[in-house]
């Protein structure tokens, strides 16, 4: 079915000047761009946005990481986006990431991975509605 996700260019890949390469990555994987949005985030804004992870070990330093420098915000729209989106991703750490995949590519570390995907259509849902409260297109063709 056709799908929508959330996806996020982290400040490491902004800094590298990789919005292009990395919204083609997208558009070649046959995964549309229906919104964006480029922003700095607040600690605020990083920390509820990744509050699922705010036990785990590395968190203090996902935080600084994600508000080090703008970020660039997309929806993807396409056949299994949930899916599609983290196949061109690659896998979280870029060490065990595919040859080709944007992680593999564009990655610096675990944790300035390039690129933020959600993990199922349910988060996806949550995650479209924080950074487009506003909503977004329904019909983009
Ligand atoms: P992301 O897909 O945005 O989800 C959580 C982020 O935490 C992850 O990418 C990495 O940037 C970061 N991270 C840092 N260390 C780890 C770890 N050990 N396991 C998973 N994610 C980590």
């Amino acid at each position: 079915a056709v799908e929508r996700t959330l996806s996020i260019i982290k400040p490491n890949a902004v800094a590298k000047n990789a919005v292009g390469a990395i919204l083609a990555r997208f558009e070649e994987a046959g995964l549309r761009i229906v919104a964006a949005r480029m922003l700095h985030l607040t600690r605020e804004q990083a920390s509820a946005f990744y509050a699922v992870h705010q036990e785990r070990p590395f968190f203090g330093e996902l935080v600084d990481f994600m508000t080090s420098g703008p970020v660039m915000v997309q929806v993807l729209e396409g056949e299994n986006a949930v899916a599609a989106n983290r196949e061109v991703m690659g896998a979280t750490d870029p060490a065990k990431a595919a040859p080709g995949t944007i992680r593999a590519d564009f990655a610096d570390s675990l944790t300035e991975n390039a690129v933020h995907g959600s993990d199922a259509p349910e988060t996806a849902a949550v995650e479209i509605g924080f950074f487009f409260p506003e909503g977004v297109c329904e019909r983009t063709r």
